[in-house]
């Protein structure tokens, strides 16, 4: 696990906009140049409107104009230490369309024990833009 992405993430999760759930994520991609991009999950009093961490960091990355070759990995953080944040469904479905599949995911809390996984092995068997 890369330091300053790990370290990037923690400060990210401070600005996690969560009155909802309470439920504090954050993710951190490095990319390929050195840089660190990192964003939060964003609630909504509709609550289907809310974006997960992993989609916000994400979109803000391809909106700075990277794209799937320029990311190393994507780590995602929570705050707590009695759960882990294991990226849900829509999540892994966004990161195998905008990520490499050997692309490693970092899944880290705050004890500080990071899992690893590529995005295949997060989504076996998917469905992406090769099989159009
Ligand atoms: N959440 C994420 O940010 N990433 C995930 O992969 C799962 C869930 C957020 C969404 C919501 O704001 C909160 O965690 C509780 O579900």
């Amino acid at each position: 696990m890369n330091k300053s992405q790990f370290e990037e993430a923690k400060k990210q999760n401070e600005l996690s906009y969560s009155p909802y759930s309470h439920y504090r994520v954050s993710a951190a991609v490095l990319l390929t140049d050195g840089k660190i991009v990192s964003g939060m999950n964003i609630e909504n009093s509709a609550f289907g409107l809310s974006i997960c961490a992993e989609r916000c960091t994400l979109f803000k990355v391809y909106s700075m104009g990277y794209k799937k070759d320029d990311i190393v990995s994507l780590l995602i953080y929570t705050n707590r230490k009695d759960s882990v944040p294991y990226p849900c469904g829509s999540c892994r479905q966004v990161m195998r369309e905008l990520m490499n599949l050997d692309a490693e995911v970092i899944v880290v809390n705050d004890l500080e024990k990071p899992e690893y996984f590529t995005v295949d092995s997060l989504l076996p068997n998917s469905f992406g833009p090769e099989s159009l």
